[in-house]
C-alpha cells in the first residue's frame, strides 16, 4: 500500500503530543496535549468518509465559506481526498524541528466544472516540541487560461471545551461582525468577551491576530494565532440546530465552540502563477500562563 492510500498520518512529538490528519478533507482529527488530552471536538456522530465532511477536528473550507457563492456551503476542499505530497517546494516551516506531513490538493476534471479554476493547494500540518499546532496553507492559481481566481476560506476549528457556559472568547471586543442569524446584518460587539446563552453565527471582520478561548473549569485557554486571515467566524449551534444536524449529537453543542480564521469580506484574488498563505497556529495553555493580548 502507498502512503496514499492511508487514511489518515499520525504526528507525535517526544514529550507525548500528537495529531491526526486525515487524507479525507485534508483534515486534522485530532490535537492531544503531552498528557493525552484531547484538545479538539469531533461528534461522537461524525462520519469519516465522502461525500459529508467529517463532522469536527478543522475543516478546510475552500474555495467558499458557507454559501457565500454558487458552490455547496463550504466549498469542496473538506469533502475531497488529498495526496501526501513528497515533493513540496521550499516550505517556510515554524519551528526546524517540528514533526509534520504535506498534504495537497488539484482540481480534478469533475471539479473543474463546477468551479473552473485550475490550482494547487499545498497545507502543511506541523506540530512543535511544545505541542503547537500550526497549519500553512499555500494556495497557487495554476490557470493557463491566464485568468484570475477569487475565494474566501476558512480554517473551521472545533475545540473541545468542558461547558460551553463556562467559557469566554476574547480578543474580538469593539469588533464589527456580520450576524449570521440576522441575514448577515452588520453589528458592532459590545460585551468586554464573547460568552455563550443561546445560538451564535458571527463574522467577525478585521479582527487581531490573537483570540483567546478560556475554559474556566479546565483552566485551560486556547490561544489562537492566524495570518494572512483578516476575519473570525464565531460559531455554537446551541440546542436546536444540534437537533437539526445529523451528525451531531444533541447535547455536544455544549462541549464545543468553533473560532474560525477567516478570510470572507475581502475575497482572497490570485493572477496565474501567484499565491496566498494563510496560516493557523494553536496553542493550549494553561490559563494561569495566560497574560491576555
Ligand atoms: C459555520 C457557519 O462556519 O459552519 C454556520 O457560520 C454553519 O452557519 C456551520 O452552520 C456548520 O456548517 P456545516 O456545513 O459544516 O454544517
Amino acid at each position: 500500500k502507498g502512503v496514499n492510500d492511508l487514511d489518515k498520518v499520525v504526528l507525535r512529538e517526544v514529550r507525548g503530543s500528537s495529531a491526526e490528519v486525515y487524507l479525507y478533507g485534508g483534515h486534522v482529527t485530532s490535537w492531544k496535549d503531552e498528557h493525552g488530552d484531547e484538545l479538539l471536538f469531533v461528534s461522537n456522530k461524525a462520519i469519516f468518509k465522502p461525500p459529508k465532511a467529517i463532522r469536527g477536528g478543522i475543516p478546510i473550507c475552500f474555495p467558499q465559506f458557507s454559501n457565500f457563492g454558487n458552490l455547496e456551503p463550504h466549498g469542496f476542499a473538506r469533502n475531497r481526498t488529498w495526496s501526501v505530497d513528497d515533493d513540496p517546494p521550499p516550505f517556510p516551516v515554524p519551528t526546524s524541528n517540528s514533526a509534520y506531513i504535506d498534504l495537497i490538493l488539484k482540481p480534478t476534471e469533475d471539479d473543474l466544472k463546477i468551479w473552473p479554476h485550475s490550482f494547487e493547494y499545498r497545507l502543511r500540518v506541523a506540530l512543535s516540541p511544545g505541542g503547537d499546532l500550526m497549519l500553512t496553507s499555500r494556495i497557487r492559481n495554476t490557470n493557463a487560461d491566464g485568468k484570475p481566481f477569487s475565494f474566501t476560506f476558512a480554517y473551521h476549528t472545533y475545540f473541545k471545551i468542558s461547558d460551553i457556559s463556562e467559557v469566554r472568547v476574547e480578543g474580538l471586543e469593539t469588533l464589527d461582525y456580520l450576524d449570521n442569524l440576522q441575514d448577515r446584518a452588520r453589528s458592532t460587539e459590545q460585551g468586554d468577551a464573547i460568552v455563550f446563552e443561546s445560538e451564535l453565527d458571527r463574522i467577525y471582520l478585521g479582527t487581531p491576530s490573537k483570540i483567546a478561548i478560556i475554559d474556566h473549569e479546565k483552566k485551560r485557554t486556547f490561544v489562537v494565532r492566524k495570518g494572512g486571515l483578516p476575519d473570525a467566524v464565531v460559531w455554537n449551534p446551541w440546542d436546536k440546530k444540534a437537533k437539526a444536524m445529523s451528525d451531531f449529537g444533541d447535547d455536544e453543542y455544549k462541549r464545543m465552540v468553533c473560532v474560525e480564521a477567516a478570510a470572507i469580506e475581502k475575497t482572497v484574488t490570485l493572477k496565474p502563477g501567484e499565491e496566498w498563505t494563510g496560516k493557523l497556529e494553536l496553542s493550549a495553555v494553561p490559563s494561569s500562563y495566560y497574560s491576555g493580548q
